[in-house]
C-alpha cells in the first residue's frame, strides 16, 4: 500500500518527451471546461468581481492545444506537457479533484482562501493551475511566498519537473540567491523577498497573481504581506490592472483571515479541499513527560520496526543536532547494505574515526562504489550543510560526532531482517539531500525520516504510517523587554500536535506515538501565537518607513496588518527601538534609513554598510557583515571539549589558526576589532590562501561558510554598486589587510550599527556581589553577561565593548565582541549619554546614578575620525 503511491509520485525519468493523445484528453475533459477557462483570460484583463461568472457554463472539453496566437488575445488554455508519471501522481492529489471550484472562484474574486491539509497538493498545483489558465505571461508572473527558503527553492524545482518547463520559466528567488530570469512566469519566493519587492514598486506590477502560501504559519513577515496586499489589490483594481490574491493555508485558523473586517472588507471565498485523510490512532505515553524524548524515540522506532507491519515512519525532534544523532542509532541498529560485498567499505565508513571522512579521502582502489546510496555514510549527511540562516534548525552546537554514546544499543541491535533505511530532514540539509525523502525507499527496506518541525507543514513525506511525535520544538524566543533571542526547546501547541498527527494517515491508516501523556496534550496552548507578536519590531519599523508607510507607529502598523494580536506590543518599547538606532529617529525615513532598507540584512548590519563608505571601508564591512550574516566560522573553537585530549586539539588548532591570521593581517592594529578582526582575518587569510577547502580543514574553517561568505560578499557589492552608483566597487576574494586608520574607522562603523549592544565592564567599586565579578552591564538587560570564552577578548576586558549576539547557556554569554574607545560613544550614540557642562575636560566617565556615559557635549568629537557618508537615493 505505502510504498505504491510513493512509486508513483516518484516520477524519475527526467525528460519524459510528451503525454499521449489521450491523457492530454483525460486531463482537460474534467477539467477544463472552456467557460471557466474563457473567464480565466478575461478576468485578468478587464472588470473584476460579480460580472465575471458565465452562469451557463459548457461542459464541452476544450481543444487540447492552442494556437500560437493565445500569447497575444486572452489566453484560453496553455498547455502543459508532462510525463505521464507526473499526470498519474497529480491526480491522486485532493486538490486535483477541486481543479474547477478553484480556478472559478479565483476568477470571479480578487481574494481567494484555499485551506487544504498538507501533503493535499496546494503549493506543488495551484501555480500550474493558474499557468494553465493564462495567468502567467512574460509581463506578468505568477508570484509564491513561502516562510521558508527550502520550500522555496525544492518547490521551484518540483514544480518545474512537473511540468516539464526549464528553470528559467518555473524560477525562485531567496535572500541572496535565485535562478529568475526575463522568461519567469512561476517565481517561488521567500516572504522577505516579496517584501522587498514592494519596496521598490508598491503595485507589484509585475505580478498578475501572489499566492501566499503557508499562511496558517503566521510568520511574521507573511502576516504583513496579507496586511500590505489588501490594500494593494483595491489599488491594482482601480487601475485597471487587477491582481489576485489566494491565500494558502493548512486547515487552521483561518477565521484570522476571513473574519477581520479591517483587513478585508467583503469576507473572500474559502475553499476546503477535502484532505481524503485516513484515521490515525493516537497513543499518548503513560509517564509524564521524559527528559530524554532522544532515546525514548530511539526506543519507539525500534518497537515500531520490529513489531508493525510496513510502512514508513515518520519522527519529529527539535533541531539538526538531535536528528543526526538519532539517525546515527538507528543505523546502527538496523544497518542497511546496498548489497554484501561492500561490507568492508561499510564497516570502515561506520567506525567513530573516519566519521569526518570525505569522499575526496577514499583510498582510489575503491572508486565504484556509490557513496551516497549508503545511508551508513556519514559524510552524505555532515553538518556542514548548515548555511547559517538564523533558522531555528540552525540553533545550537551540532558538532556532535556521537562518538562515546556508550548506550544499550547492542541490547537493541536488531532481530528484524528488515534494514531500516534512515534520512534525516531539517531545513538547511542541501536541496539535494532533502530530495531523497520524496523517493522510495530501496526495495526490502522501511523508510524511517528522522526530521525536524519542516516535516509538519512545508514538505509532505509520501508512505508515512507511523509517526513518533516528541511533542517538543525549538523556537526562537524574544525577551519582550529587552528584544534579546535564544532558542529554547518548549512543548508545541495542540494544534501542531495534530498535524503532525495527520502525517500519519495519509495513504492508508496510520498510528501516531505521542511520547507524552494525555494530560501533557491538555496543557498545550491550542495554537502558537503569531510570529509578529513576538519579533523585536526595529526591522518591522524600518521595512515599513522604507514602503513609505506615514507614522510609523506600532498603532499604524497594526492598522496595516490588522491583526488584533499586534496591539500586545508596547508603545513604550518600540519607542526605544526607535531611539536606538540613529538612523530612524526622524520621521520621515532619512536618507541613511532608506539606504539601510534596501540592502538584504538586518538594520543593524544595514546600517553599518550604510556608514562605511569612506576610509575605502566598504570591502571590509561587507565582509564583516557577510560572517557576521553566515556565522559559524570555526569548525569546532565553539563547542566544549568533550575529553581532555579534545580540548587540547581544539586548543592547537586555535593556536594554528591565529598563527594562520597573523601571516595575512600582521601584528597590527586588528587586535582591537576583537572577534570581528577575527572573522575579517579568517576570511582574509582563507582567499588569499585561494579558499580551498584542505586550507580550511587544516586551519578549522568551515569550508562551507567560507564558499558562502565570498558568495555573500559578492551579492552585497552588487547591492552596494546599486545604491551608491559611483562607488564602482568590484568583487574581488582577495584583500588587503585593513590599514590601521581602517580598523579604527571599521570599529566605529560596528559601534554605530551596534550601537544598541552596548555594554560595559562592572568595575571592582561597584561589585554588588560575585556574580558581576568580570561581568557587563548591558543596556537591555538587568543581569550580568559575561564574554564567551571563545572571545579573542575574553582574558582582555575591555571597558567598553560591542557585541553581535548574547546567547545563554550556563550564563549570559556575548559573542561576536569588538572594543569601544570611551570617547567615541557621545559621538556616535548620544541616547546613550548625558551631557554635563563644558567646565573642564575630563574624559567620558559611567554615571551609575543614570546609569549613562557622562561627558560634555562632544563637539570635539563628533566629527574626529568619523563623518556620515555622501548616501545617494536613486
Ligand atoms: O502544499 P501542500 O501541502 O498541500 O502539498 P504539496 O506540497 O503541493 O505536495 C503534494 C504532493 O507532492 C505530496 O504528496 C508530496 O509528497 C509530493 N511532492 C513530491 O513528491 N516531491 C516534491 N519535491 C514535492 C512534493
Ligand atoms: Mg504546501
Amino acid at each position: 500500500g505505502a510504498n505504491k503511491r510513493r512509486h508513483s509520485s516518484e516520477s524519475e525519468p527526467e525528460e519524459e518527451p510528451s503525454s499521449s493523445e489521450e491523457e492530454e484528453e483525460q486531463k482537460a475533459a474534467p477539467e477544463e471546461p472552456s467557460g471557466s477557462a474563457v473567464s480565466a483570460a478575461a478576468q485578468p484583463q478587464g472588470a473584476e468581481g460579480e460580472a465575471g461568472a458565465d452562469p451557463a457554463r459548457p461542459k464541452a472539453p476544450l481543444p487540447p492545444a492552442v494556437p500560437s496566437t493565445a500569447l497575444c488575445q486572452p489566453a484560453v488554455f496553455i498547455p502543459v506537457d508532462r510525463s505521464a508519471e507526473v499526470q498519474e501522481a497529480r491526480l491522486k492529489l485532493p486538490i486535483l479533484a477541486e481543479e474547477q471550484v478553484v480556478m472559478e472562484a479565483i476568477n470571479e474574486n480578487p481574494i481567494v482562501i484555499i485551506c487544504g491539509e498538507t501533503g493535499s497538493g496546494k503549493t506543488t498545483q495551484v501555480p500550474q493551475f493558474l499557468y494553465e489558465a493564462g495567468y502567467a505571461s512574460s509581463s506578468g508572473a505568477i508570484g509564491i511566498t513561502e516562510p521558508r527558503r527550502v520550500a522555496a527553492v525544492s518547490m521551484s524545482q518540483r514544480v518545474a519537473k512537473e511540468m516539464n518547463l526549464s528553470h528559467r520559466v518555473v524560477s525562485y528567488q531567496i535572500r541572496y540567491e535565485g535562478n529568475v530570469t526575463d522568461e519567469t512566469q512561476i517565481k517561488f519566493m521567500t516572504d522577505g523577498v516579496l517584501l522587498k519587492e514592494i519596496q521598490k514598486d508598491f503595485l507589484l506590477s509585475k505580478y498578475k497573481v501572489i499566492i501566499i502560501d503557508e499562511a496558517h504559519e503566521r510568520s511574521m513577515y507573511t502576516d504583513i504581506l496579507i496586511g500590505l496586499l489588501s490594500r494593494i489589490v483595491p489599488l491594482r483594481h482601480k487601475k485597471g490592472l487587477p491582481l489576485k490574491l489566494i491565500i494558502m493555508s493548512a486547515t487552521l485558523r483561518v477565521e484570522d483571515f476571513t473574519d477581520n473586517t479591517r483587513l478585508f472588507s467583503v469576507k473572500p471565498p474559502v475553499i476546503q479541499v477535502d484532505a481524503r485523510q485516513f484515521p490515525v490512532t493516537v497513543h499518548f505515553n503513560k509517564k509524564t513527560p521524559l527528559d530524554d524524548y532522544s532515546g525514548e524515540c530511539f526506543r519507539k522506532v525500534c518497537k515500531i520496526h520490529r513489531m508493525l507491519p510496513a510502512g514508513g515512519i515518520l519522527v519529529f525532534l527539535t533541531g539538526q543536532a538531535e536528528v543526526h544523532s538519532l539517525c546515527r542509532r538507528l543505523r546502527k541498529a538496523f544497518p542497511y547494505q546496498k548489497n554484501n560485498t561492500c561490507s568492508a567499505v561499510q564497516s570502515a565508513v561506520c567506525t567513530p574515526l573516519n566519521v569526518v571522512l570525505s569522499p575526496l579521502l577514499f583510498p582510489q582502489t575503491l572508486p565504484k562504489i556509490d557513496l551516497s546510496s549508503y545511508s551508513v555514510v556519514p559524510v552524505d549527511e555532515g553538518d556542514e550543510d548548515r548555511d547559517g540562516d538564523s533558522d531555528a534548525d540552525a540553533a545550537g552546537s551540532d558538532l556532535d560526532l556521537d562518538l562515546g554514546d556508550g548506550d544499550s544499543e547492542e541490547d537493541e541491535k536488531s532481530d528484524s531482517s528488515l534494514p531500516l533505511f534512515v534520512l534525516p530532514l531539517y531545513s538547511l540539509l542541501a536541496p539535494e539531500k532533502q530530495a531523497k525523502v520524496f523517493q522510495a525507499p530501496p526495495a526490502g527496506t522501511r523508510l524511517c525520516v528522522v526530521a525536524t518541525n519542516v516535516a509538519e507543514t512545508s514538505l509532505t513525506i509520501p508512505g508515512i504510517k507511523y509517526v513518533v511525535d516528541c511533542g517538543k520544538v525549538k523556537k526562537r524566543f524574544y525577551d519582550r523587554i529587552t528584544g534579546v533571542s535564544s532558542f529554547r526547546v518548549t512543548w508545541i501547541s495542540q494544534a501542531s500536535a495534530n498535524q503532525r498527527a495527520g502525517r500519519a494517515g495519509r495513504t492508508e491508516p496510520g498510528h501516531c506515538y505521542r511520547l507524552y501523556s494525555s494530560a501533557v496534550f491538555m496543557d498545550f496552548e491550542k495554537f502558537s501565537a503569531p510570529e509578529i507578536t513576538k519579533r523585536p519590531v526595529e526591522d518591522l519599523i524600518l521595512q515599513m518607513k522604507a514602503l513609505n508607510i506615514e507614522k510609523v507607529s506600532w498603532e499604524g502598523l497594526c492598522a496595516a496588518a490588522a491583526f488584533k494580536v499586534v496591539a500586545l506590543r508596547s508603545q513604550k518599547q518600540t519607542e526605544r527601538l526607535k531611539q536606538q538606532l540613529a538612523a530612524k529617529l526622524s520621521c520621515p525615513i532619512s536618507p541613511l534609513g532608506r539606504v539601510m532598507a534596501t540592502f538584504p540584512v538586518a538594520p543593524r548590519y544595514a546600517k553599518m554598510l550604510a556608514l562605511s563608505r569612506q576610509q575605502d571601508c566598504l570591502p571590509y564591512s561587507i565582509t564583516i557583515v557577510s560572517a557576521m550574516t553566515v556565522r559559524e566560522l570555526f569548525e569546532e573553537f565553539d563547542r566544549p571539549a568533550v575529553s581532555e585530549a579534545e580540548a587540547a586539539q581544539l586548543k592547537g588548532k586555535r593556536a594554528r589558526f591565529l598563527q594562520m591570521q597573523k601571516v595575512w593581517a600582521g601584528q597590527g592594529p586588528m587586535q582591537k576589532l576583537g572577534d570581528l578582526m577575527v572573522m575579517l582575518g579568517a576570511v582574509g587569510a582563507c582567499e588569499y590562501s585561494g579558499c580551498t577547502r584542505e586550507f580550511c580543514e587544516e586551519n578549522g574553517l568551515r569550508y562551507k561558510a567560507m564558499l558562502e561568505i565570498r558568495h555573500l560578499r559578492g551579492q552585497l557589492t552588487t547591492a552596494v554598486n546599486s545604491v551608491c552608483t559611483d562607488a564602482g566597487l568590484y568583487v574581488d576574494p582577495k584583500m588587503q589587510p585593513p590599514t590601521e586608520a581602517q580598523v579604527t574607522c571599521l570599529r566605529q562603523i560596528v559601534l554605530a550599527g551596534l550601537g544598541d549592544h552596548l555594554a560595559r565592564r562592572v568595575q571592582a567599586e561597584e561589585l554588588l556581589d560575585d556574580k558581576w565579578k568580570n561581568a557587563y552591564k548591558t543596556a537591555l538587560l538587568e543581569d550580568p553577561v559575561f564574554i564567551h570564552p571563545s572571545s579573542v577578548l575574553f582574558k582582555e576586558l575591555p571597558e567598553f565593548v560591542v557585541y553581535q549576539e548574547i546567547v545563554e547557556t550556563t550564563k549570559l554569554y556575548m559573542k561576536g565582541v569588538s572594543a569601544v574607545e570611551p570617547e567615541w560613544i557621545p559621538a556616535l550614540l548620544p541616547p546613550y549619554c548625558h551631557f554635563g557642562k563644558p567646565l573642564e575636560n575630563p574624559p567620558p566617565s559611567y554615571c551609575p546614578q543614570r546609569g549613562r556615559v557622562r561627558c560634555h557635549r562632544p563637539s570635539v568629537f563628533y566629527r574626529v575620525g568619523w563623518q556620515l557618508p555622501a548616501v545617494e537615493v536613486d
